[in-house]
């Protein structure tokens, strides 16, 4: 059986990782490498276990997790896509479970917010996850004075939370946002998108999707 520990064990999807990100980073992409494939791994486990979903629906939600950002190895745009068919391609050659499979490609294939629809738990729990990994360690460019709204905005959050309440009604992403370095109307403007996008996961979850900025709720 395919587990979290082989595929993050594995050199050949390391490599991918790190090429993917080497991509993002020529062109200034904020940073999409293992510390963030692996939060978004941990996060959507989270989700998925808070919510009470079985063991191996977990596992595959962190396998989908860790390989979710592979396409942008082949481009940036339609990467969700071309990164499930790489980890289709992959996962096949070790032996996974066709059932399982569908499961991660579909999750995969879902992620960004271009295309991606909630379609099942996995798929919300991995966008959940994705769009709540906002923080200051993302930010390669070492000059302030050249950022642009991404860096501004990944720059200025200083905390991000993502946490569901007792009753499991509702997810809440809490920022603690620097107006120094980006505004909340910064936020907005490249964020409205993935937040619509959150709220749909999380009504696939069956919660409310909150948004929390310096202790004001604004969604
Ligand atoms: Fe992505
Ligand atoms: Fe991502």
């Amino acid at each position: 059986m395919i587990t979290y520990e082989k595929i993050t064990k594995s050199e050949a999807i390391k490599t991918y990782i790190t090429r993917a990100d080497e991509s993002l980073a020529a062109l200034g992409y904020t940073e999409h490498s293992f510390s963030h494939v692996m939060h978004v791994a941990r996060m959507a486990g989270y989700i998925l276990e808070t919510l009470g979903h079985d063991a191996r629906t977990i596992e595959l939600a962190k396998i989908a997790g860790y390989l979710h950002d592979i396409g942008n190895l082949v481009n940036r745009k339609d990467h969700s896509q071309s990164g499930a068919v790489m980890a289709w391609s992959i996962l096949n050659d070790m032996g996974c479970d066709p059932g399982e499979m569908a499961t991660i490609v579909t999750a995969i294939g879902n992620h960004d917010e271009g295309t991606g629809v909630p379609v099942n738990a996995v798929a919300a729990a991995m966008i959940l996850a994705d769009k709540a990994d906002v923080r200051r360690s993302r930010v390669r460019n070492q000059d302030i004075s050249t950022f642009d709204i991404h860096d501004r905005v990944n720059y200025s959050v200083q905390h991000s939370e993502l946490t569901i309440n007792e009753e499991k009604t509702q997810v809440t992403l809490t920022l603690s946002v620097d107006t120094q370095y980006g505004s909340v109307m910064d936020y907005f403007e490249i964020f409205m998108q993935r937040m619509i996008l959150c709220r749909k996961a999380a009504e696939k979850l069956g919660m409310k999707f909150r948004l929390v900025i310096n202790n004001q709720q604004v969604i």
